[in-house]
C-alpha cells in the first residue's frame, strides 16, 4: 500500500452564486503562496481548490437568473478559472461538486456512516440561513431574527431529515483537541472550538427533502445530502477517495485546510467527527484566517463592498496584489483593505526598496563592468558582514512561512532587502569606480548581484512574476523553478561572468 508522501493543502470550495471577490482571492492566494513555498522547500505538493455547487443557495441564484442550477454553475465556472489565472494561482486540481468523481465518493462515504448506524431519521424545524446553508438556534441570531454572519432575516425550515450522530463524537473530538493542539490554528480559534464542543453537541441534520439539487441519498429517494456534508467531502473525493486508492493513500490526511473564520465549526467539529465515524484519519491542521474588512465591515457582495480582484490587479499588478494582503494583515486576524495602503506598499516596499535596488545595481554592473558579473576580488570586510547578517535574518525569517506567518516572513525578508540598500550606500560603488578601486568594486557589485539572486528565490512563492523577471535580468543558466530553500539562497552561488540585463523596471510608476 502507498504511504503518504505529499503535502496536501486546500482552500474552501467557494459558492459560485456570484462572481469572485477579493475575500475569496485572499484565501486562494495565501494557499498558493504556501503551495509554492512547500515546493521551494522540496516537497511534493497537491494543492486543491474548487466550487461548492449544490444547495438552496445555488438554486435561488439560478432562479434569479432564469436558469437551471446546472446552467448557472456551468455559466459561472469560467469566472473562477479566470480569477485563478489573474492571480497566478498554480493549483494542482479544481473540484466541482457536481462532478461524477465527487458525487459517487460522497455516496460511498455516507453509505459507510449509514451502515455503521451513525445516521437516523427525524423531523427538524428551526431558523435557517440560506446563505450559510445552516440552521441556527434562536440564541445565536442577532435580535432573535438575523443571521450572525450575513445579518439577513433567517427562514424557518421544517424538514424530515436524516441526522448524523454528532453528539456521540464529542469525547473523541475533545481528545483530538487535547492530543493535537496544532489541529486548529490560531490558538484563539482552538479555544473557541474547544469550548463549543465542551458545552455539549447536538446531532446535526445530514439530508434535505425540500429540493433536489444535491447528491442523492442512495437509500432514500427524494432526499439529497445536506450541502455541507457534500462540500466537506470534496477534500476526500479530490484526493482520490473512492476513485484511486493509491493517490488517496499518498495524499490523505490533508496537511492543512485553509479557511475563513466563518466556517470554523464545520471544519473543526463536523468534519473531524465525520472522518472519525468513517474510520479515516483527520486532517493535520485547520488554519482559520480573519475577514477582509472594507470600511470596517466584512467585505461581501451582499453589503456592496465586493471588490473584484481584477480591479486591483489592473492597477497594481499581480505581484503587488499577492504581496499586499500577506504583508499588511497578520494571517489569522481580521484586516482592513484600503486603496491608499496598497499604494503605499507598492511605492515604498516594491518600487523603492526592491525595484530601485535591482535597477541601481544592474545599472552599475552595466556601466562599470560591461554588464558582466565581476570577480569578488577584494576580501570581504565589515560592510560585507553587516550585509550577511541582514540576509541571514531574511533567510531564517522566511521559515515563518512554515507556520503560515507570512507577515513575519516578509518583514524579515525586507530586513534583508534593507541591508542590501544600506550596503550600497555604505560602499558607494560609484566612488570606488571613480577611485579606480577595481578589486573593491568587484567585491561590492558581486555581493550585490549575489544578494539579488537570493532575493529572487525568496520572493518567488509570493511574487512569482516579479521573481521570474528579476531572475531573467541576472542572466543565469539554471531555471528559477529548480531552486530550493534553503540550499539555493546561500551566499556565493552567483557565477562570475553572468551577463546581466537592466531591462524594464521591476515595479514601474503606477498610472495616475
Ligand atoms: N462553500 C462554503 C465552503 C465549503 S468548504 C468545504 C463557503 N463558501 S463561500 O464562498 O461563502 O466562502 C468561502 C470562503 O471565502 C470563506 O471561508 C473565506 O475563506 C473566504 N471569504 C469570503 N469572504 C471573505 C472576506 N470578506 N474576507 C476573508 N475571507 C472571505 O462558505
Amino acid at each position: 500500500m502507498a504511504a503518504k508522501d505529499t503535502y496536501y493543502l486546500t482552500t474552501p470550495i467557494y459558492y459560485p452564486n456570484d462572481i469572485p471577490h477579493i475575500g475569496h482571492g485572499y484565501t486562494t492566494v495565501a494557499a498558493d503562496v504556501l503551495a509554492r513555498w512547500r515546493r521551494l522547500r522540496g516537497d511534493r505538493v497537491y494543492f486543491l481548490t474548487g466550487t461548492d455547487e449544490h444547495g438552496l443557495n445555488i438554486v435561488r441564484a439560478a432562479e434569479a437568473r432564469g436558469m437551471t442550477a446546472q446552467q448557472h454553475v456551468d455559466d459561472i465556472n469560467p469566472r473562477w478559472h479566470e480569477v485563478l489565472d489573474t492571480l497566478q494561482v498554480a493549483n494542482d486540481d479544481f473540484i466541482r461538486t457536481t462532478e461524477q468523481r465527487h458525487t459517487s465518493g460522497v455516496q460511498s462515504f455516507m453509505q459507510r456512516l449509514y451502515d455503521n448506524g451513525d445516521l437516523y431519521t427525524a423531523t427538524y424545524s428551526g431558523p435557517y440561513c440560506v446563505r450559510c446553508e445552516a440552521y441556527y438556534t434562536v440564541e445565536e441570531l442577532i435580535d432573535g431574527q438575523l443571521c450572525p454572519i450575513h445579518r439577513r432575516v433567517v427562514e424557518t425550515l421544517d424538514q424530515e431529515n436524516w441526522f448524523f450522530r454528532l453528539s456521540k463524537y464529542a469525547p473523541d473530538l475533545l481528545k483530538l483537541y487535547d492530543e493535537h493542539p496544532e489541529f486548529v490554528r490560531p490558538q484563539s480559534r482552538m479555544n473557541e472550538v474547544r469550548s463549543f464542543v465542551a458545552a455539549g453537541l447536538d446531532d446535526i441534520s445530514a439530508s434535505r427533502s425540500a429540493f433536489e439539487w444535491g447528491v442523492a441519498v442512495p437509500w432514500e429517494p427524494g432526499h439529497v445530502f445536506y450541502v455541507w456534508f457534500d462540500a466537506l467531502l470534496n477534500y476526500l473525493t479530490a484526493a482520490g477517495y473512492g476513485s484511486d486508492e493509491g493517490d488517496f493513500q499518498r495524499r490523505w490526511p490533508a496537511d492543512v485546510h485553509l479557511i475563513g473564520k466563518d466556517i470554523l465549526r464545520f471544519h473543526c467539529v463536523y468534519w473531524p467527527a465525520m472522518l472519525l465515524a468513517a474510520g479515516l484519519a483527520v486532517p493535520r491542521q485547520v488554519f482559520a484566517h480573519g475577514f477582509l474588512l472594507v470600511g470596517g465591515e466584512k467585505m461581501s457582495k451582499s453589503n456592496a463592498t465586493g471588490i473584484r480582484p481584477a480591479e486591483l490587479v489592473d492597477h497594481f499588478g499581480v505581484d503587488c496584489y499577492r504581496y499586499y494582503f500577506l504583508r499588511e494583515i497578520s494571517f489569522g486576524q481580521d484586516g482592513s483593505f484600503s486603496w491608499e495602503s496598497m499604494e503605499a506598499r507598492y511605492t515604498t516596499d516594491l518600487a523603492n526598496d526592491l525595484g530601485n535596488l535591482a535597477n541601481r545595481v544592474l545599472n552599475m554592473v552595466g556601466s562599470y563592468c560591461g554588464g558582466t558579473v565581476p570577480e569578488p576580488a577584494a576580501t570581504a570586510g565589515g560592510a560585507e558582514s553587516a550585509l550577511a547578517g541582514g540576509l541571514g535574518t531574511a533567510i531564517e525569517g522566511m521559515a515563518a512561512f512554515d507556520r503560515l506567518d507570512f507577515k513575519k516572513g516578509l518583514e524579515d525578508l525586507w530586513v534583508g532587502i534593507g541591508a542590501v540598500n544600506r550596503y550600497v550606500e555604505a560602499r558607494a560603488p560609484w566612488k570606488l569606480h571613480k577611485q579606480g578601486a577595481s578589486d573593491e568594486l568587484g567585491r561590492c557589485l558581486y555581493t550585490c548581484v549575489d544578494a539579488l539572486r537570493a532575493i529572487a528565490v525568496l520572493i518567488s512563492p509570493v511574487m512569482p512574476d516579479a521573481a521570474a523577471r528579476l531572475w531573467a535580468k541576472l542572466g543565469l543558466d539554471e531555471p528559477l523553478s529548480g531552486q530550493r530553500y534553503p540550499a539555493s539562497v546561500q551566499p556565493g552561488l552567483l557565477p562570475v561572468g553572468a551577463e546581466v540585463h537592466r531591462g524594464e523596471l521591476l515595479f514601474p510608476k503606477l498610472a495616475e
